[in-house]
């Protein structure tokens, strides 16, 4: 059965942020693909993406989690099934140069306004990804975010990826608060249809302008840019 929805009054603590889609252009891969696979840049980006979260639910639903691999693994494996699919060639080079640059994806340009706006105001903030502790150490580095993140949560402790809801779980571990006093903010659709489920109070940044899932529940709140996040109603 459901959860009870959580009360959207009831007063946020914490922020949990979703990394790849949600902090990271997982997108600013495709000028790269596109150089290098002219004309095939948009469609590798978007299919190397899916395949990626598409092999974490594979891992963590089969056979007890007997496949789990990191993040990092699964993303090189998205990318090599990517481009077979779409009939391209990918050298050893050239699958180093495209990993290379996920491991430096272009941030989103408000995360560290809006992060340092929530610190200021005194909110417990973090991260909560699939990414595995190196992956996020170096894109929360090269943002620039180590200064304004008190938590980065990796579910690669509990080899279990979003959205089990032991990964979900981490997040009040971590920070000492009911899922209903943290907000969970993620710019993929599943993930916050998800954590809904698991009863965190959900913002979902529809950057793309997309559909929200057809699944009958809809996230607490809706956004267009991570700035929203301030008009949450915090203590
Ligand atoms: C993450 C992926 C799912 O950072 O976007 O958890």
């Amino acid at each position: 059965m459901e959860k009870p929805r959580p009360n959207p009054n009831t007063k946020l603590r914490a922020v949990l942020f979703d990394a790849y889609g949600t902090l990271f252009d997982v997108y600013s891969v495709g000028l790269l693909a596109e150089q290098l696979f002219p004309g095939k840049g948009d469609a590798l980006g978007v299919l190397w993406r899916d395949k990626q979260i598409e092999y974490t639910r594979l891992v963590t639903i089969s056979n007890g989690g007997a496949h789990y691999r990191p993040f990092w693994d699964l993303t090189r494996a998205g990318l090599r099934y990517a481009c077979k699919r779409l009939g391209l060639d990918l050298s050893a080079a050239h699958e180093e140069q495209l990993m290379n640059q996920y491991r430096h994806l272009s941030a989103f340009p408000e995360n560290r306004e809006v992060l340092q706006a929530l610190k200021a105001r005194g909110i417990v903030t973090g991260i909560l990804s699939n990414g595995d502790p190196s992956m996020l150490n170096v894109a929360v580095k090269s943002a620039g975010l180590d200064g304004v993140l008190d938590h980065v949560i990796s579910v690669d402790s509990i080899r279990k990826y979003k959205t089990a809801p032991e990964a979900y779980a981490l997040g009040p571990k971590a920070t000492g608060f009911d899922a209903k006093q943290i907000a969970f903010v993620s710019c993929n659709s599943w993930d916050a249809l998800a954590a809904t489920w698991y009863g965190y109070q959900t913002l979902w940044v529809n950057r793309y302008q997309l559909p929200f899932e057809e699944l009958g529940t809809q996230p607490v709140h809706t956004g267009s840019s991570l700035r929203d996040v301030l008009s949450l109603p915090f203590h």
